[in-house]
């Protein structure tokens, strides 16, 4: 549990820490990134009161994922963001092992956060609560604790609530494993954010068509976008396949449409959100022009996150840059938001043969590159993509083995648009039919360096720093 001993502590980890962090060549010159400690999952996402909230969390005292915390971006344009004071922290004997992850809505105007409180026991054993906090006048949060206990029939592992509005009541959905370890996802309905009623299991392992998938849905997300209603969720224990779900834990979605009164959603395969080495815990919001964004975290638990070298450096992870999602043909694509092009230098370009250009400063930049494939890019030879007709590969060492590892997006590329950070790369592929994020961590001046003989016409600008302030 934080008492104010803690605070203290994080106050000092800050003090430490922030200097040492923003120093690092790794740090992300426009990505959202801790100033100290550890970073998880994205939180709360919402525009509300003319601004957009962005939650997050947050361990201050360490690279390691425990008191977690609530920390809190605002943003009025989606690209400058300002810290603000920690919303939530494991205080109460609800949350007393942390504020974990939950999402965030407008009740009656007042900016409300509904969040898990998790309670690990001695024995190893854990329950949770879902639990309420509403901002007050002076821009913190009061927690009105816990809406929700345990359901019947699950083990301690429920979590994750997220919450929006339809016709005249609140829903959630909400992570859940049963006593049998299959993951699930729950559906509840409120009039008040106060009194919830369960309705019961909408999707999950062995659930509406799908094969075994996983122990542990985490962090779903549900909204309709087009025609169609989706499912986004982070199932722990998917098997691996030859080309799929290769990381330690997967982040899916699901589309279909949702009969809120059964409930029951039916709904296609599980597809996986993001074919890079790092992608986990997306949340998604509306904007005030009714676009879908989503902002993920770029880290995936229990790889090999600990082996990352800016842990050294007293900071680990960051967020993906945020997202625009569409819908074509049924399938869910992700864009850079149009945002991001303010954070664009001077246009460049090159057209011809891939190892006839020269060699580009990948420090801070972006590219959108046309081809047919027969071309390897390869970034500071740290993180390797190479580009066939009818696939992308993204290669790089193990951070722990040394060994090569691999990642697959299946498919013929023909456009892809880059997105290069300190340590991070993120690739949309054909319009964001396909995204792999990646973090990597090269020498810096970092270049990129095209090889092959296909013809390709490359458009790229180096990108401003845009940091927190
Ligand atoms: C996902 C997750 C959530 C949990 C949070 C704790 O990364 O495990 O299920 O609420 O992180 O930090």
């Amino acid at each position: 549990m934080v008492s104010s001993s803690h605070l203290a502590a994080i106050l000092q980890a800050v003090m430490q820490g922030m200097p040492k962090a923003l120093s690092d060549s790794h740090y992300p010159g426009w990505h959202l990134a801790p100033v100290t400690g550890l970073l998880n999952d994205p939180n709360g996402f919402i525009h509300s009161g003319g601004e957009y909230h962005l939650f997050y969390q947050w361990n201050a005292l360490d690279c390691a994922h425990q008191h977690k915390c609530w920390g809190h971006w605002r943003s009025a344009d989606l690209l400058h963001w300002e810290h603000q004071p920690i919303a939530l922290m494991p205080d109460e004997k609800y949350d007393r092992s942390g504020c974990y992850s939950g999402s965030a809505v407008e009740d009656a105007g007042i900016l409300t956060l509904i969040y898990t409180g998790n309670v690990k026991f001695e024995d190893g054993s854990r329950t949770a609560w879902q639990c309420l906090a509403q901002q007050n006048r002076a821009g913190g949060f009061d927690k009105l604790g816990p809406v929700v206990a345990l359901p019947e029939g699950y083990t301690g592992h429920v979590r994750d609530p997220k919450v929006w509005r339809h016709d005249d009541h609140w829903y959630m959905v909400l992570a859940a494993q049963t006593m049998a370890r299959q993951g699930r996802v729950l559906l509840l309905r409120s009039e008040d954010l106060r009194t919830w009623q369960n309705l019961g299991e909408i999707a999950g392992s062995e659930r509406g068509g799908l094969a075994a998938a996983g122990y542990m849905w985490e962090c779903p997300d549900m909204f309709t976008l087009g025609d169609s209603t989706f499912l986004i969720c982070c199932p722990q224990g998917v098997p691996s396949e030859e080309k799929r779900y290769l990381n330690s834990h997967a982040c899916a979605w699901l589309s279909g449409s949702l009969d809120y009164a059964q409930p029951a959603f039916s709904h296609g395969p599980l597809n996986e959100m993001d074919a890079g080495f790092e992608f986990y815990a997306p949340q998604t919001t509306l904007t005030a022009d009714g676009r879908r964004l989503l902002v993920g975290w770029m880290g995936t638990p229990d790889g090999e996150e600990m082996a990352q070298p800016t842990v050294a450096q007293g900071w680990i992870h960051q967020m993906t840059c945020i997202r625009e999602l569409s819908v074509r043909n049924g399938w869910l694509c992700q864009q850079p938001i149009a945002e991001l092009q303010a954070l664009r230098e001077k246009e460049q370009h090159y057209l011809g043969r891939a190892s006839d250009a020269p060699a580009i400063p990948a420090r801070r930049l972006e590219l959108i590159l046309e081809s047919e494939g027969g071309i390897e890019l390869s970034f500071a030879d740290t993180l390797i993509l190479t580009w066939q007709q009818d696939e992308l590969r993204l290669t790089r060492r193990s951070l722990v083995t040394g060994e090569w590892l691999t990642r697959y997006w299946t498919g013929a590329a023909r456009r892809l648009q880059i997105l290069c950070d300190h340590s991070s790369v993120e690739i949309f592929i054909n319009d964001g039919e396909g995204v792999m994020s990646s973090r990597y961590f090269p020498a810096h001046p970092a270049r990129l360096t095209l090889r092959g003989d296909a013809e390709l016409q490359v458009r790229y600008w180096s990108l401003r720093r845009c940091m927190v302030e």
